[in-house]
């Protein structure tokens, strides 16, 4: 089911992701140790039922299916989608996609072992951010997992990383690198979190531990 709220966010999302889709994966490359790391922490045993939110060209969906888990791929850009079905059957890797905005997730509650945000929290205003994180835990029973930026604490060091970064990055990604992923986990009321950061790199995996429903 595709429902998408029309506004000037996501019609910028899919300008952009359409002009970068092209050489999307050569990025993926570049930061193949981060995805592996996030992978390894979704995909823990076999069978595990994850849902990639904003999936892009399937990357973590794949490598968690390749791993044994059974994978849902949600995005809102039908291009990356079509990028990512077609990996999905080049490396013979079975993932279920389909065209979704993760504010509104067509599923109901509590019902993915775990719901994964890779790369996807950055390039999203504050207020999308927090809806985004509340409908992740919605649909999950165990974990959510993010992967994502987390720049260097240093000043200098940190406005250079930023600066390369703006070259190709979204503007979204200036409030986000001050912020970063632990506020918005508070704000959505979820405080069980284990950080692994990924060395020599600007990427952190967050595992969250969702609060039971039982009771
Ligand atoms: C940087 S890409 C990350 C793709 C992939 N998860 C990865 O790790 O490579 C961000 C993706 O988020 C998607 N996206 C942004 N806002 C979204 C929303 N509200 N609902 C669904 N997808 C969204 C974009 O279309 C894009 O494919």
């Amino acid at each position: 089911m595709t429902r998408s709220i029309k506004d000037p966010y996501i019609d910028y999302t899919h300008r952009y992701f359409r002009a970068w889709l092209p050489v999307y994966d050569l990025f993926g490359i570049l930061i193949g140790s981060a995805y592996r790391r996030a992978a390894k922490t979704i995909a823990t045993r076999a069978g595990v039922t994850v849902l990639d939110i904003c999936t892009g060209t399937g990357e973590i969906a794949l490598r968690c299916a390749r791993a044994g888990a059974t994978v849902t791929g949600v995005d809102v850009t039908e291009e990356m989608l079509q990028q990512a079905q077609e990996k999905a059957r080049r490396k013979r890797a079975a993932v279920q996609f389909s065209t979704m905005d993760a504010r509104h997730l067509a599923f109901p509650d509590n019902v993915f072992d775990v719901a994964v945000l890779s790369l996807a929290l950055h390039d999203m205003p504050a207020k999308v951010r927090l809806q985004v994180v509340q409908e992740a835990a919605r649909v999950a029973k165990e974990r959510l997992v993010i992967l994502d930026y987390d720049l260097p604490r240093g000043k200098r060091l940190r406005r250079l990383a930023l600066s390369f970064l703006m070259l190709f990055e979204t503007p979204y990604l200036i409030d986000f690198s001050k912020k970063g992923v632990l506020p918005v986990l508070e704000s959505a009321g979820l405080s069980s979190v284990a950080i692994r950061h990924c060395p020599f790199s600007f990427f952190t995996v967050y595992e969250v531990t969702l609060p039971t429903t039982s009771g």
